[in-house]
């Protein structure tokens, strides 16, 4: 059977994806790269810029501090670890639950029920530090973070885990966007590399479309069986909100905001990315050439965050 990514090829959408390298990626100036490919680095930035974001425990940037770490989260059952410097959801590690037996040693129960004892979170993070994970292979660090709770909607249509959602921002303005979801392949991280779903929005009402699993349309959730198309995102317009602020936050023309609907706080961001991914044209079964012409047409004109959301949702 021929996969939809093949389609999408032939009908020569995908040939955007080297018009994105030759001519999107150089609108973002190379020295805001770090802030957003660093994650404590955009933590930091987001802090000062009043965006929420997860709270973060702490850091670990020394081979010597990894000893450190249940000490640094003695209070914590939940929580994520993550390289600062990561991408495509490797390395990541999320902690549902920390139970200790009677000698006050800890095991740890990732999503899906896995178990890791002290010794695997350590050797784990010491992985993240001689850069097992880290986008360039240089030495990184590991963030100890808060464990997100996901959101009322997604617990009917979730397999465990959190979902996000990536807005694709081209100066200021929201393009394109694609709910992602977990899946049970995919251990509670939301990224298509790692087996989640992606699911069309449709950028006015945040309504959901077409469910996309390996390039390929789905009719539902591969896990929980749930239909998703018709049901709408809440809070969109403050996730378009929060997505459109990363523009100032960043200095980057071109950007990929990942953003979760905490059930308590309400939209986070939980990072943005310079080099986002072009899947999102088939969850949306739409190529983002139109939209990104029609952004570089009116966006000459200084606008508020709110008149460029609305002017999104109202032309595309
Ligand atoms: N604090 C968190 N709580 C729960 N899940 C998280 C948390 N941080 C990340 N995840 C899960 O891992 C995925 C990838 O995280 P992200 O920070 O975007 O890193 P990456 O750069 O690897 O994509 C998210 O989409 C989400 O599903
Ligand atoms: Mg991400």
């Amino acid at each position: 059977m021929i996969s939809f990514l093949r389609k999408f090829k032939e009908a020569g959408i995908l040939g955007i994806n080297r018009r994105i390298g030759e001519f999107i990626l150089p609108y973002n100036p190379r020295e805001n790269y770090p802030l957003v490919d660093d994650k404590w680095l955009t933590a930091e930035l987001a802090a000062s810029n009043a965006i929420p974001m997860p709270e973060h425990y702490a850091m670990v940037n020394e081979f010597g501090r990894v000893k450190d770490v249940p000490l640094l989260l003695k209070d914590r059952s939940s929580f994520v670890v993550k390289p600062a410097n990561g991408g495509m959801g490797n390395g990541i590690l999320v902690i549902d639950k920390t139970t200790w037996d009677e000698n006050g040693i800890p095991t740890y129960h990732r999503v899906g029920g896995r178990e890791m004892i002290y010794k695997e979170l350590v050797h784990h993070i010491s992985g993240i530090l001689s850069g097992l994970y880290s986008l360039d292979g240089n030495s990184d660090r590991a963030i100890l973070q808060e464990r997100l709770t996901a959101h009322s909607f997604f617990k009917e249509i979730s397999y465990q885990g959190i979902a996000d959602i990536r807005v694709i921002v081209f100066c200021g303005y929201p393009v394109m966007a694609m709910l992602r979801l977990p899946t049970k392949e995919s251990g509670g991280r939301a990224n298509l590399h790692q087996g989640a779903i992606g699911v069309g929005v449709d950028l006015k009402d945040g309504v959901l479309s077409f469910v996309v699993h390996k390039n390929k349309i789905i009719p539902e959730h591969p896990d929980t069986g749930q239909r998703l198309e018709g049901r709408i995102l809440p809070s969109w317009k403050e996730i378009l909100h929060l997505a459109a602020s990363c523009y100032e936050l960043s200095g980057l023309n071109y950007l990929g905001v990942d953003i979760v609907l905490d059930e308590r706080r309400g939209p986070l961001l939980l990072e943005m990315n310079a080099r986002p991914g072009l899947g999102i044209q088939i969850a949306n079964k739409k190529g983002l050439m139109s939209a990104l012409r029609w952004v570089e047409e009116t966006s000459g004109v200084k606008r508020s965050i709110e008149e460029r959301v609305e002017m999104s949702r109202r032309h595309l």
